[in-house]
């Protein structure tokens, strides 16, 4: 392997995924190309319904594309049992989403665990909890439930459940979504600071461009097509 395709997290080709809808045909993803190197921290923009969930689903590994072709970290997704894809998702990638998904009767340590025991590790699992969610400026509300926490504080949580297996690759769609301006800045503000200091590769979904201006990359979508992709001046919070 050359050492440029060891750097690269993503590599994808002609990615495409359509549904059939009666009689119809949608293409919520239409011939996409994507390479992605370690270290990079992009925003994904476009209009509602031009296939940004539907790709990350597949960068993901959480959906199987109709057409094209990606590797992760050089590895051909498309050939991989289902038991290889399990570990990809446990090991090589954290989700981060809009709405958080934290189970709300077990504490901040208690979700953060879950990935790692998903995994089938039992041993120094909440140190390794605790770990995650000091990087993440949470040391001090290890203990507190879903609900004795602020909305991005929540979604903190969610990002030391993402990063607990040291993935290649954390993937967030929409995660401001659901929070104030002042609370949006920090959890973004987390997010760079574990782009610039710890070299973690972040793909993140957006609809506000202030925010997509703290990413390295912005790539649009329209009618599952990447219209634009181009290299920003990063805007550091
Ligand atoms: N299971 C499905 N069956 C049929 N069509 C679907 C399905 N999932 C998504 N689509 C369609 O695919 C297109 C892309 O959807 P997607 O969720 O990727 O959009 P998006 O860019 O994430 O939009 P938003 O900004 O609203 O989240 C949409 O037109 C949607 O209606
Ligand atoms: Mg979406």
């Amino acid at each position: 392997m050359s050492e440029n395709s060891v750097n690269r997290v993503i590599e994808a080709s002609g990615l495409a995924r359509h549904y059939a809808v009666g009689e119809q045909v949608v293409r919520a993803l239409d011939g996409v190309d994507l390479s992605v190197e370690r270290g990079e921290m992009i925003a994904i923009m476009g209009p509602s319904g031009s296939g940004k969930s539907t790709l990350m689903n597949l960068l993901g590994c959480l959906d199987t594309p109709t057409a094209g072709d990606y590797r992760l970290n050089g590895e051909h997704v498309g050939s991989a049992s289902d038991d290889r894809l399990s570990v990809l998702r446990n090991r090589s990638i954290g989700f981060v989403f809009q709405n958080y998904n934290l189970l709300p009767r077990i504490n901040a340590v208690g979700n953060v665990t879950l990935p790692l025991h998903y995994g089938g590790r039992s041993s120094g699992t909440s140190a390794a909890a605790r770990a995650a969610l000091a990087r993440v400026g949470l040391a001090d509300r290890a203990e507190h439930k879903p609900t004795e926490l602020s909305g991005g504080e929540q979604q903190r949580v969610s990002i030391a459940r993402a990063l607990v297996n040291e993935p290649s690759l954390i993937l967030a769609d929409e995660p401001t979504g659901n929070l104030d301006s002042v609370t949006t800045m920090e959890v973004i503000s987390t997010l760079q600071d574990l782009n610039y200091r710890d070299g973690i590769t972040l793909l993140m979904v957006t609809h506000d461009a202030e925010i997509a201006n703290s990413a390295k990359r912005i790539i649009s979508f329209r009618d599952g097509r990447i219209i634009e992709d181009r290299a920003i001046e990063q805007v550091r919070l």
